[in-house]
């Protein structure tokens, strides 16, 4: 959710409630108690048409999961518990009384997959998003790290749309009082041991429970030119039943310790409805864009495609509103602010700043030029040192993340890393169809023209990179994968000769939560140029790596359809079936593997940080103080 303003339902246009429909009851309204959103989502009964429906697919699309042989895995730092088939076969056998309870519960087991590139996302039940006015921070105060309510959460919950606030004011519930107090215990618990059990059961996301404990926290985030402050997930979480949190804290002027509880209120972000059957049919049934189109047949009716591009990417910007302006920096731009990139010359004079929101300009070409000229301002205006924020970014195209390691770097030779898809039969047999039907890259990310050889020929169109599939065994598990390759990108833009920044100049500042692209480019600084990077927060005493999601390329649901039925396979027994709710089923779908361990994914392969620091009163959400201290 990204609570911008004016995207409500019209005020006012509540529906007359209808007791028996709890749907009406809320209908037209933006916020609710959990109980009250809940009754409606769960007025759904289950139905094992719908179950054997969405695990059919579900299960199928894990057959093109580049992961899945990961789990169950043991060993420091990535270690899971998950048997992915036998959890699929768990909830096919389980009994539920409603379908919330069963899209729950499959939310769940595929969350704490903690990979953001592999999720079921039904779009039904995370129209609401659970939002709780005391966001937490870990913070160093006097050389002592301790959770504490954001001291910001006066001017940042402020800043929620109107009916938040007043909702606490309704039921006489001060919140206000709680800002900056020190948390000593949540729901009973030290609140850094509760903090652990929310990054392993809420977060999701993130392989590494470092990375994951600083996404419970609240932050800083530059989402496209604005800056915005994230909730954190104690505070702002999808798929939420309970409705409460208790607190032991003591709030600023106080000397005692007091207990406080502290209410969830839901936002609706879905599309709006009057009843309990328009909810279904607007937010719950699948609608045109849920499943794939075999492009061969709308190639007359629509414009033709752009040429298809790897895209690596979390879940859409969550839980985030503007950052209070007093906590946005005071420095003025250098070159403006596009494309997911500002930029800053420090006070020092020397430091530019790049602060890299995400890698999601839909306009690739323009993302190349806007890094040039920002990179050729910062250094006409006396910058001879650079630091790179990624705080909080999610990623974007593969080939964004990989012309900024190219540019910094002056790389003429390829700048990314080698790439596998996943060798099942049903992809033998889309890429066998694919080199069949002449099968190009401007519909198909099977199509073979969308990758090259390690020598970065472009694979021919009647190359068949998986014929035959190479034989792998990871973690016991024998599978195969494809040949490897690389990616292809359409840099534009002239190279330097040599780069713009002595490699030994730049530093890479985050919290870990880089995810995916963002991952794919602080790795290739990291081995190819031996870059230093510093991560800021987490657990005391705990480790955290830099990076988190590192995948390569995801796909979303309806991707993957597309390229079954665009090769004509959608009535092959593998296939997975439409599916008859609105939801996605993405999944991770290309592994890169690391320059130092080459039989090693990026993912799993631990990375810590050159320096850790804590957060402090002064930096967690002041981006231009953390970049001075840095
Ligand atoms: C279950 O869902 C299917 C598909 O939406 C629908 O056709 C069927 O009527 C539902 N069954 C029940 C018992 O509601
Ligand atoms: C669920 O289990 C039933 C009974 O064993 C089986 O017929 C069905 O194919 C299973 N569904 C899926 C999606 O695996
Ligand atoms: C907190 O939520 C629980 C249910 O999860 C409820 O029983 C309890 O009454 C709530 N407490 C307060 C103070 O609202
Ligand atoms: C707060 O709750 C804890 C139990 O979680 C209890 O031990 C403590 O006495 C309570 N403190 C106050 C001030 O009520
Ligand atoms: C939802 O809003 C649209 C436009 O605001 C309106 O046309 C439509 O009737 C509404 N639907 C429901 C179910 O309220
Ligand atoms: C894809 O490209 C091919 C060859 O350039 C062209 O014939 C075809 O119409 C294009 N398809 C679409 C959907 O744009
Ligand atoms: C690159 O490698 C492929 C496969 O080995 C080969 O067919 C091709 O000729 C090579 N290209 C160049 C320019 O060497
Ligand atoms: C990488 O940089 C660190 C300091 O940041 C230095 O200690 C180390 O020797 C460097 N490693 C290589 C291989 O250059």
């Amino acid at each position: 959710m990204f609570l911008g303003l004016g995207f409500f339902l019209g005020a006012g246009a509540v529906a007359t409630p209808i007791r028996s429909d709890p749907c009406a009851a809320i209908a037209g309204a933006l916020f609710s108690i959990p109980a009250d959103s809940l009754a409606c989502l769960r007025s759904f009964p289950f139905n094992e048409t719908l179950r054997q429906n969405v695990l059919s697919t579900v299960s199928r699309v894990f057959d093109f999961y580049t992961f899945e042989d990961y789990y169950p895995k043991s060993t420091v730092p990535f270690q899971n518990n998950d048997n992915i088939r036998a959890e699929l076969a768990r909830i096919n056998s389980t009994l539920y009384e409603t379908d919330y309870d069963f899209n729950l519960d499959l939310y769940n087991f595929v969350n704490q997959l903690n990979d953001g590139h592999t999720l079921w996302y039904p779009n039904c039940y995370v129209a609401w998003e659970a939002l709780l006015p005391t966001p937490v921070v870990s913070m160093s105060v006097g050389g002592l790290e301790s959770v504490y309510i954001a001291p910001d959460a006066v001017d940042f919950v402020s800043l929620v749309p109107r009916g938040f606030s007043s909702f606490y004011g309704s039921i006489g519930f001060d919140w206000q009082r709680l800002a900056g107090a020190q948390v000593l215990q949540i729901e009973g618990m030290d609140p850094y041991d509760y903090v652990d059990l929310v990054a392993d059961t809420v977060t999701g996301n993130y392989l590494d429970h470092g990375v994951r404990v600083n996404s419970v926290f609240t932050g800083y985030r530059l989402v496209g030119s604005s800056f915005s402050q994230r909730f954190g997930d104690l505070a702002g979480r999808v798929f939420n039943p309970i409705a409460n949190l208790t607190f032991q804290l003591i709030p600023i002027g106080a000397t005692q310790p007091e207990n406080v509880t502290v209410p969830f209120m839901h936002v609706f972000t879905g599309t709006n409805f009057s009843d309990q059957d328009s909810y279904w049919t607007n937010n719950c049934a699948a609608d045109d864009s849920t499943n794939g189109v075999d492009k061969k047949l709308i190639s007359d009716t629509l414009q033709p495609y752009a040429k298809v591009r790897a895209k690596g990417i979390a879940r859409p910007p969550s839980d985030a509103i503007g950052l209070p302006s007093q906590f946005q920096p005071s420095l003025s731009p250098v070159n403006g602010n596009a494309g997911g990139i500002v930029s800053y010359i420090l006070p020092d004079g020397i430091t530019g700043v790049l602060f890299v929101g995400s890698f999601e300009d839909n306009d690739i070409e323009g993302f190349q030029t806007n890094a040039i000229t920002t990179i050729t301002s910062l250094k006409a205006e006396g910058a001879t040192q650079l630091l790179i924020d990624v705080t909080n970014n999610p990623g974007g195209f593969v080939c964004e993340g990989l012309f900024l390691h190219r540019y910094l770097s002056a790389n003429f030779g390829y700048p990314g890393f080698q790439s596998t898809i996943r060798g099942n039969l049903l992809a033998q047999k889309i890429v066998t169809q694919s080199v069949a039907l002449s099968i190009g890259d401007n519909v198909s990310f099977y199509a073979p023209e969308q990758w090259a050889f390690l020598n970065d020929t472009l694979f021919p169109i009647d190359f068949n990179y998986i014929d035959p599939p190479v034989p792998v065994t990871v973690n016991d598990h024998k599978d195969a994968t494809s040949q490897r390759f690389h990616d292809v990108c359409p840099f534009s833009v002239p190279i330097p000769s040599s780069p713009p920044f002595d490699p030994t100049k730049i530093a890479i500042v985050t919290n870990g939560n880089c995810a995916s692209t963002c991952a794919l480019f602080c790795t290739l600084m990291k081995e190819r140029h031996n870059t230093t990077i510093a991560v800021f927060g987490g657990r005391p005493g705990q480790s955290i790596e830099f990076k988190g999601m590192a995948g390569n390329q995801v796909l979303e649901w309806s991707d993957l359809d597309t390229a079954i039925k665009t090769a004509g396979l959608k009535n092959d027994p593998l296939a997975p079936p439409d599916l008859l709710v609105s939801a996605n089923m993405r999944h991770n779908w290309r592994t890169a593997y690391s320059y130092i361990d080459e039989d090693t994914p990026i993912a799993y392969y631990s990375e810590p940080p050159t320096f850790r620091f804590p957060y402090t009163a002064d930096t967690y959400n002041n981006p231009q103080n953390l970049w001075i201290f840095a």
